[in-house]
């Protein structure tokens, strides 16, 4: 997919260049993206908005995946930019990201970090809780400081995704009820406020959704609340943030749309509403993480050891695992691969993928079909493009692996992989050693 091919050596090619040669330049594990996709996905996101003439914003959710020059990228393409924590701001500051375009998330936004945000003039709190609601308006009146927001309401829709990814229902730590009164109250604090200026509404139903059947349901509650409030408060939400969720491809089965067709059915059910209530067509805002950096990601691993439990199952092992992709062992996620190697030949059997980690449960993917694999061979897994590094840890004290981007042959380091030395570099010695 993509730009991905497989070359006259019979090696995997992404963006124009040899992975095998990746793997020899970089080391293993390394992630690889394919910055062509990366734009074709953020493009077609929002080609869907100006067909349809509406006024809208594509912020790339930093969460599924953020470094200096993806956020450099994000901007290169207009897109906004959702971030939710101050790490996440420091890098959208380093990469000169227009702080206006920047919208701060979280279900607990600190002290610390809302006064970062508040420093850098980001372009809007989406603002989950009256904890943080206090919070704000004590620091935006001393400041005295205009401070854009929108209200993150809990529209009581089940996205039908991994309950740990699923975040539309009730019962969810994110965001204002609107059945018990919640939103209503944050309203009225809000209009009553000098300083902080509410300009929407957001809700975000889940992840890795395949069909928009959840999103048209929390437009056409979303609408009835709308309708409610104007009457009540003569507030008429400026901007709706439908939140991003949107699926993509992992393995033969997942069947997602193409991210125009979110957005036409999205903004079709919006102006279905619309008309139904009376209350205008808003500026329309969305948040896709995994569907802008998910399939443009590959990561390469070394297959080192094996093991044949004869009649039961063979299992390889890798050099990364569980603290490069922890997806596999947090949310049973299923992946593809193929030898890069060799990338056309047949496969004769399957095998199933170890990490190195010491747990059982690191296992990267079970029974893929390869061809008779050697130590050695250069294993591509597709597809880790969203919440792979961004959710790497160092359990096992094992390094993150590097990142590098590949377009037109070119391959670019834009993330160093992290050496022994930075995983010692916060270690303080016991207090005896040192001063003997
Ligand atoms: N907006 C909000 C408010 C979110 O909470 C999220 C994801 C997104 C946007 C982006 O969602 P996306 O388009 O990437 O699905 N670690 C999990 C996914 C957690 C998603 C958390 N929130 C995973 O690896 O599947």
């Amino acid at each position: 997919h993509g730009t991905s091919t497989i070359n006259s050596r019979n090696h995997l090619e992404i963006g124009g260049a040899d992975t095998v040669d990746i793997a020899r330049e970089f080391g293993t594990p390394v992630y690889v993206y394919d910055t062509a996709l990366i734009r074709e996905r953020a493009l077609g996101f929002k080609r869907a908005f100006e067909e349809a003439g509406i006024s809208y914003q594509v912020a790339y959710a930093s969460k599924a995946f953020s470094c200096i020059a993806m956020v450099q990228l994000a901007d290169e393409l207009g897109l906004s930019l959702d971030v939710v924590s101050s790490g996440e701001m420091i890098t959208a500051k380093r990469a000169d990201f227009p702080m206006e375009r920047v919208h701060f998330h979280g279900n607990n936004k600190s002290s610390d970090e809302i006064d970062y945000a508040l420093e850098l003039g980001i372009g809007c709190f989406v603002v989950d809780n009256f904890y943080e609601l206090s919070l704000l308006q004590e620091k935006a009146s001393s400041r005295k400081q205009k401070v854009n927001i929108l209200i993150r309401t809990t529209p009581g829709v089940e996205a039908h995704t991994h309950e740990y990814i699923s975040t539309g229902q009730e019962d969810s730590k994110f965001g204002f009820d609107l059945s018990s009164g919640q939103a209503d109250q944050a309203i009225e604090m809000l209009q009553a406020d000098e300083y902080l200026h509410l300009r929407g509404v957001h809700s975000h139903i889940g992840s890795q959704i395949f069909d928009t059947d959840g999103f048209v349901l929390t437009v056409e509650k979303l609408f009835q609340e709308f309708q409610r409030w104007h009457e009540l408060y003569d507030f008429i939400p400026e901007v709706f943030n439908a939140g991003g969720g949107f699926g993509i491809r992992y393995v033969e089965g997942d069947e997602p749309l193409a991210p125009e067709q979110y957005v036409r059915d999205l903004i079709s059910a919006i102006k279905r509403e619309a008309e139904n209530t009376g209350i205008d067509v808003p500026e329309i805002w969305i948040e896709p993480g995994r569907s802008i950096s998910g399939d443009a990601g590959t990561t390469l691993y070394t297959v080192g050891s094996k093991k044949d439990i004869p009649g039961v199952r063979r299992y390889l092992a890798v050099d990364g695992g569980m603290t490069d992709n922890i997806r596999p062992a947090l949310y049973q996620a299923e992946y593809e691969g193929i030898l890069a190697n060799r990338a056309q030949e047949e496969t004769s059997e399957t095998f199933s993928i170890a990490g190195k980690c010491c747990e059982s449960g690191d296992m990267l993917i079970w029974n893929l079909p390869l061809p008779e694999v050697e130590s050695e061979d250069v294993l591509a897994v597709f597809c880790t493009g969203a919440y792979g590094y961004s959710m790497a840890n160092n359990y096992n004290r094992i390094a993150r692996p590097p990142v590098v981007f590949v377009e037109d042959g070119e391959v670019d380091l834009v993330v160093q992989g992290e050496t022994l030395e930075d995983l010692l570099k916060n270690d303080l010695p016991l207090p005896s050693r040192a001063k003997a």
